[in-house]
């Protein structure tokens, strides 16, 4: 199966089950660190969808404790007859030997991690001083329970069900909470999230992509098109890309289609076609239309955002629908999509782009 089958397939079945590795959120973490220092001071941390027995999350921000000066972290998990995919679950040791520990809880409530002193008094704070419970209720981050939790956080992080991916940001967007989570890149698109990176309100991560994740049992789950979203501020989002200009391009361009050509006008907007982010002329004015990907890139101090020309959002930003010769022609043809003509006269559809021009 292709990699974004596979993340599709993951959200059709409802299957949330894989995790997060450590190094993956370390490395992304520490560029946010080393940005600010104090990105974490005095704050209090939630992470709403790990059980710590599993979640890497909850052992890098608790072995960081205090290395990163938190007030609080909290850990949430989800009852596993709550979920959509139930794995041959066990409690572990961890919680079998302790003495709250509660068969018949231990299946449908969440359970609750907390960590805010050093419990056994051992001079530092860690993950031994994680003291838990089991929830009211079963972990649900949409639940009264975990949304006063919410309430009190100053920064949510995690990789949340890629299922409930627009409710989980709506969710922290209402809360206006600083955040850091895992998402699919196609959410970028989505009507509840493109806005936002419109806006600059959420932005794409450092690490670009991140490839593989666990199963419950150990294995490993590869995952293409995964990225981080955020409403931290890190450097890389303010060093603008360095381009060349159009003649440059068009004379020295490593890419066939811009070297020794012309860059293609789209036929249904006012704007120019560039197929690939380095071939961005750092001297044109106009609209652009870019690869999606861009986004990985942007610095908002260089470009603004127009728009995303597909389908509907294209027609509300003012692309005009293909004339009825070409919808003759081919069927499929989608109004509100960007398309310029090959030299036959045929449409050529650009994949996912969107709308840019450079900083007045
Ligand atoms: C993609 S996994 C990631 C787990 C962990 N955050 C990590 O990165 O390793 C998402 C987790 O969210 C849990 N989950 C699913 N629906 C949930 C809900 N409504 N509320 C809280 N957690 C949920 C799933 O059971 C799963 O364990």
């Amino acid at each position: 199966m292709a990699k974004n089958e596979n993340l599709s397939s993951a959200k059709n079945a409802k299957n949330d089950e894989f995790y997060t590795q450590y190094a993956d959120i370390q490395k992304e973490v520490n560029a946010y660190l080393e940005y600010n220092p104090d990105v974490f001071r005095g704050k209090t941390v939630l992470l709403p969808c790990d059980d710590p027995e599993w979640s890497n999350f909850t052992k890098f921000f608790a072995q960081n404790f205090e290395n990163f000066g938190l007030k609080k972290l909290i850990s949430t998990s989800y009852a596993i007859e709550s979920k959509n995919y139930k794995s041959d679950w066990q409690p572990t040791l961890f919680e079998t030997e302790n003495p709250i520990f509660n068969a018949d809880k231990s299946r449908v409530k969440g359970k609750i991690f907390i960590l805010d002193h050093d419990t056994n008094q051992n001079g530092k704070i860690d993950i031994d001083d994680l003291e838990w419970n089991y929830m009211e209720g079963d972990g649900d981050f949409r639940s009264p329970e975990v949304k006063k939790l919410r309430d009190e956080a100053d920064v949510i992080v995690t990789n949340p069900p890629f299922s409930l991916f627009r409710e989980f940001m709506a969710w922290i967007m209402e809360a206006e909470k600083s955040f850091l989570i895992l998402g699919n890149m196609n959410a970028i698109s989505y009507k509840e999230i493109f806005p936002l990176i419109k806006q600059n309100k959420i932005w794409l991560g450092i690490v670009s992509g991140v490839k593989e994740y666990k199963r419950p049992n150990g294995e490993s789950q590869k995952m293409g098109n995964t990225n981080w979203f955020t409403n931290l501020d890190h450097g890389r989002r303010h060093q603008p890309i360095q381009l060349m200009t159009m003649a440059d391009n068009i004379k020295f361009s490593k890419h066939d289609e811009i070297r020794g050509k012309n860059y293609r006008h789209y036929e249904n907007y006012d704007a120019i076609d560039i197929p690939y982010t380095d071939a961005i002329p750092s001297d044109f004015e106009g609209n652009m239309g870019v690869p999606i990907t861009f986004l990985d890139k942007y610095c908002p101090e260089q470009f603004e955002i127009i728009g995303h020309p597909h389908g509907d959002y294209g027609l509300e930003i003012g692309l005009t629908p293909f004339p009825k010769y070409l919808k003759k022609l081919n069927k499929g043809l989608r109004n509100g999509d960007l398309y310029y003509l090959d030299n036959e006269g045929n449409p050529i559809l650009p994949y996912r782009r969107i709308l840019i021009r450079k900083k007045q």
